[in-house]
């Protein structure tokens, strides 16, 4: 996502989410979140959401295409904890429903732990 500064011309990356075809830890087909980023000028803005949102939109898609519901899976830190717990009514209302959540010890290399999760997004 790009957007303008105020007193700029060109616009800049400001916001991005990585996504990528991969397996649950239980060995099912899964689209994996990879990566969601807000630069710190422009974060708690709705932006991290929308772009959620639109991940989520596209994965509707891929459901209705492979007629079966698509799974979704990440690992939380804080700040995207947060924001997931937020929305998880949203979430749900919008077809992506929680399934599976375990809290993985030491997972980050600074020895933070995360959460994973799994939901089923249906078309
Ligand atoms: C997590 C992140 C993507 C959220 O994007 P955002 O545009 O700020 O999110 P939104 O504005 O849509 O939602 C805001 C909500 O996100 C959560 N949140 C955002 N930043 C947070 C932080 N630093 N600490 C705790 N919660 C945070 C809160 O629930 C917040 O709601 P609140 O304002 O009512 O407290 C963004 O803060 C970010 O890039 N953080 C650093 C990178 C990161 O941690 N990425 C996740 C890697 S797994």
């Amino acid at each position: 996502m790009a957007g303008i500064r105020p007193g700029k011309k060109q616009a800049e990356i400001v916001a991005y989410i990585v996504a990528i075809e991969d397996e649950t830890d239980e060995g099912d087909p899964s689209v994996y979140l990879e990566d969601i980023a807000v630069i710190p000028g422009a974060q708690k803005q709705g932006i991290g959401w929308e772009l959620l949102k639109t991940l989520v939109d596209n994965l509707k898609k891929k459901a209705a295409q492979d007629g079966k519901p698509v799974l979704l899976d990440m690992h939380l830190r804080e700040g995207s904890r947060a924001l997931l717990q937020k929305h998880q009514d949203d979430l749900k209302n919008l077809g992506a429903a929680l399934i599976e959540e375990v809290l993985v010890s030491d997972y980050y290399d600074n020895g933070e732990d995360s959460l994973y999760q799994v939901y089923a997004v249906t078309a």
